[in-house]
């Protein structure tokens, strides 16, 4: 069975490719950038690439393809020059994967969206995953949703915050989350591919902490003791609304960062491996 991961260089379908590699499947990836995609050597039997918001970059892109695990979408980073909403790319590029796959007969789609919970359920970043949802229900193809909280990665920038000294947390830090592990994500899309049609599994680590107590992990991995200033959210709000019409992404990336560390974010634990055991191993290897 040939599988195409679609945004396979970055962290989760980079996981996803590996596994489903080691899983005996003949893996096809799917990215924009060619030179990132070198790095797909060796895990993937066939790499292609193009901008998946250009229909015409997905010519071909599904022969011989049985079944897709996209987990391509803008990077959540303020690194990028792309200044492009998350609907403009998400949405744009995902809609096109689903179209292009319907029409070459692929059996089935898994799309990686984000677990929802009402305190962030209308920001943009939140809207532009749904919208994909919506597409997928209208093309008839048989589909799956894994729903993750946020990956262990997301929260490496508290460490390199804790061994200067300061970790700042949008908000009071009090919201729960259960953070996870990319590879219990991917082992949870490679799963989605044999699970019925209009499926959503949302994926959680087993640890259910507090942003603050968050923090204080990683204020114990570095050895460093615990000072935390905290952010009011209306202070990222009004700056996301201000940098919104000059870039569009950083807006909805602030918007979604001061919405998402406010609110509760917990999903059913599904993953196992443990928030600490990721901190130490950063750590130790930035030391
Ligand atoms: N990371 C998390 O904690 C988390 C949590 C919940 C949900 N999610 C969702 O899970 C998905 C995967 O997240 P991620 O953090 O692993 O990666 P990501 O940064 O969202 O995805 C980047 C991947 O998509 C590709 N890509 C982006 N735009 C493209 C385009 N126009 N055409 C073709 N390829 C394009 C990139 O290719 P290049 O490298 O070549 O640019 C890269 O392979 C996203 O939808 C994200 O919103 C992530």
């Amino acid at each position: 069975m040939t599988v195409l991961v679609a945004g396979a260089t970055d962290m989760l379908g980079h996981e996803v490719a590996k596994l489903l590699r080691e899983k005996g499947y003949r893996v096809k990836t799917f990215s924009r950038n060619p030179a990132r995609a070198q790095a797909l050597r060796g895990i993937a039997h066939e790499i292609a690439t193009g901008d998946a918001t250009k229909p015409k970059s997905l010519d071909d892109v599904f022969d011989g393809v049985d079944a897709v695990i996209s987990c391509l979408g803008a990077p959540m980073g303020f690194t990028g020059k792309d200044r492009r909403s998350f609907h403009k790319v998400d949405t744009v590029a995902n809609c096109n994967l689903v179209q292009a796959a319907n029409k070459a007969g692929v059996s089935r789609f898994v799309y990686v969206s984000v677990h929802v919970q009402p305190g962030y359920a209308r920001t943009a970043y939140i809207r532009a995953h749904e919208e994909v949802i919506q597409e997928l229900r209208k093309s008839g193809i048989s589909f799956g949703v894994v729903r993750p909280t946020g990956t262990f990665p997301i929260f490496d920038p508290f460490l390199h915050m804790a061994r200067r000294g300061i970790i700042y947390i949008p908000g009071n830090g009090k919201a729960l989350t259960n953070p996870v592990h990319p590879l219990d994500v991917a082992e949870t899309c490679v799963e989605t591919l044999t699970l019925g049609n209009d499926v959503s599994v949302s994926i959680g680590g087993p640890d259910i902490l507090s942003r603050e107590e968050i923090a204080r992990i990683a204020f114990k991995t570095v050895g460093k003791k615990p000072k935390i200033l905290h952010i009011p959210r209306y202070v990222l709000l009004a700056t996301a609304a201000m940098v919104q019409p000059l870039h569009p992404r950083y807006g909805e990336v602030l918007e979604f960062v001061a919405r998402v560390f406010t609110s509760e974010c917990v999903a059913p634990t599904r993953g196992r491996r443990r928030l600490s055991e990721h901190f130490a191993k950063v750590a130790s290897m930035a030391a």
